[in-house]
């Protein structure tokens, strides 16, 4: 008898284990992946019910040396920035985004296995995405341009100065440049060392453009080439008349005529005045007294 009742206690034990534990099931973080653009790293994710919170943890791969992040912890928000614990490193992360639980915590302590969910391994050195360079264009001679290449800065310091892209990946940068003749269709690629390039060889007298972008060819295939900059040309020394359209024609030798007009209509004007004030000088004195 006495095992009956232990039999049905744990029975019903078990059946209020089970049922508390599934009322306070929380939902796991879905969607979980990794956004970073020069080196701002940022985790996010999705949630089906917005009123838990969630604690983000990190820790380099392998090393199961789980972190947290002091502004990541409980947070209700559905991204957190990691772009200071990660630095600019070329190390592989990962990160586990943990659902809070009172109750669950209460009940089996911090040791418990929180339903949480793994971030896919990130490598912010390798993978992060490098925007668009800016550039300017100095003619050196008629077959020779420079470009000068700038960095975009990053949202890391380093004693106190924010670093660009190229402190960060030092000698791994390089920059390609793609240009082309005008009106040609065909595109020539150069990759160069310095942010400081000459592209010679065009021909003389000719309009080219050009872009260029971040490469790294250290990195994997797919995130070696950052974002293309914007175009930018070399105007050419066509002749004067070789490029303007009809309008502007019509439009300059209207300018002519008008000026023409003017400039007689002036001129008769001056002489006709300058003509009447001479005979009237003339008269007045030939109408004096001597
Ligand atoms: C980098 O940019 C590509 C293309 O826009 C995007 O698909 C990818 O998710 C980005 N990677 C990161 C880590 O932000
Ligand atoms: C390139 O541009 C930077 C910033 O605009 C300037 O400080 C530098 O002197 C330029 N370098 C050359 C080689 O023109």
């Amino acid at each position: 008898m006495a095992c009956i009742k232990t039999l049905l206690c744990v029975g019903a034990c078990m059946t209020a284990w089970s049922m508390t534990t599934g009322d306070t099931s929380v939902p796991k973080a879905q969607n979980v992946h990794w956004t970073s653009l020069d080196f701002q790293t940022i985790l996010k994710w999705t949630v089906e019910e917005s009123e838990h919170t969630y604690t983000v943890l990190y820790s380099e791969k392998n090393h199961d040396n789980w972190m947290d992040v002091d502004h990541c912890s409980r947070t209700s928000e559905t991204e957190c920035d990691l772009t200071r614990e990660l630095e600019a490193s070329d190390k592989n992360y990962e990160a586990d985004i943990r659902a809070d639980s009172e109750h669950l915590l209460d009940e089996f302590g911090s040791d418990y296995d929180f339903p949480h969910t793994y971030a896919p391994m990130f490598n912010p050195y390798k993978e992060s995405n490098i925007s668009a360079l800016e550039f300017s264009l100095t003619d050196v001679d008629e077959g020779t341009v420079i470009l000068n290449i700038t960095h975009p800065l990053t949202s890391i310091s380093e004693g106190g100065k924010q670093q660009t892209i190229k402190d960060i990946l030092k000698n791994d940068l390089k920059y390609k440049i793609s240009y082309y003749k005008s009106g040609s269709t065909g595109k020539k690629k150069k990759i160069v060392d310095s942010s400081s390039a000459e592209v010679s060889g065009l021909d003389a007298g000719q309009s080219y453009c050009f872009m260029v972008a971040a490469f790294i060819p250290s990195r994997p295939k797919a995130t070696q080439q950052g974002a293309w900059s914007t175009l930018q040309c070399r105007q050419g020394d066509t002749h004067f008349t070789q490029d303007l359209s009809l309008g502007a024609w019509v439009g300059i030798i209207f300018i002519l005529i008008t000026v023409i007009i003017v400039f007689i209509t002036a001129t008769i004007l001056c002489c006709r005045r300058n003509h009447k004030r001479h005979k009237n000088i003339q008269t007045a004195q030939s109408s004096a007294p001597i």
